[in-house]
């Protein structure tokens, strides 16, 4: 498999970043990180989840990482102990079965809030042990990841969101939270469970040659496995959003293409 060329570097840094190097012969880098996929709640949309882990498990040219939240993990005084399937320590099981098999496309992994919950309480970090028990880099915050392939280097600045932006424009300024003090190619968050994409026109020197070029970012919210009416979303009026998973191709050009699909019968 082509993947296993890919070469993972992550230096010893102040900063939590990691360095990727993807072979040139691959066609194109499609970017497929999980967030929010909620395994372990009575909402998790396993159908999808299963059919979506599937294709990634199947596709040559894909990498991605998780993103948080992979897990329910609802732990003593925190919502929503009554609508998880099994407990922590049978979601944790489980979940190392799940991604395992994903783990040679996953490149790093980084906390949600839910997982946040038991080093809260207990000072332990389960998504740490989840990483290396899968054996992928943790971060526990941020990551920087630098994606180079064919001469280019694509910047990636992941966190697993913060925040319950309810409003469109609430949750695009939360989307762009980072983007005054790190420049990058793509702003990639989660947690609200919303759709969001959006290109934001940046510029750019050229170390080399000072001169100007322009470099568009993309801001992404991912959505999440997570289905709304009965769970928390609803209850709190957060409005549905979709489900799933985005997905950014980049390509030789050096564009970023994120494909976003409204689904519906349209009678
Ligand atoms: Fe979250």
């Amino acid at each position: 498999m082509a993947r296993s060329k890919v070469i993972i570097e992550k230096p010893e840094s102040e900063f939590p970043e990691l360095i990727v190097t993807v072979p040139d012969g691959w066609p194109h880098v499609t970017l497929v990180p999980w967030y929010d996929v909620h395994h372990g709640h009575a909402l998790h949309a396993s159908p999808m989840f299963k059919r979506h882990r599937l294709w990634f498990l199947n596709e040559p040219y894909v990498l991605g990482w998780n993103g948080g939240d992979f897990c329910e993990n609802v732990v003593e005084g925190s919502p929503g102990i009554y609508s998880q399937t099994d407990i922590p320590n049978v979601q944790f099981k489980n979940s190392v079965e799940l991604l395992t098999p994903m783990a040679s496309k996953l490149l790093f992994a980084i906390p949600g809030n839910h997982e946040a919950r038991t080093m809260r309480r207990s000072g332990f970090d389960i998504a740490e042990a989840l990483a290396h028990r899968v054996g992928i880099p943790y971060f526990p915050d941020y990551c920087f990841c630098t994606i180079k392939w064919r001469g280019m280097k694509f910047r990636i600045v992941a966190h697993h969101g913060t925040g319950a932006a309810a409003s469109p424009g609430g949750q695009r300024n939360a989307a762009r939270k980072d983007m005054p003090w790190v420049g990058a190619d793509m702003y990639w968050t989660g947690h609200l469970h919303q759709p969001i994409v959006d290109v934001v026109y940046r510029a750019d020197y050229d170390q080399s040659t000072d001169r100007m070029v322009s470099r568009s970012s993309v801001v992404i919210i991912s959505p999440s496995y997570l289905r709304y009416f009965g769970g928390y979303g609803a209850a709190n009026r957060l409005g549905p959003g979709s489900l799933g998973i985005t997905v950014a191709e980049l390509q030789s050009t050096g564009n970023i293409e994120v494909n976003v699909h409204a689904k519906g019968t349209r009678l």
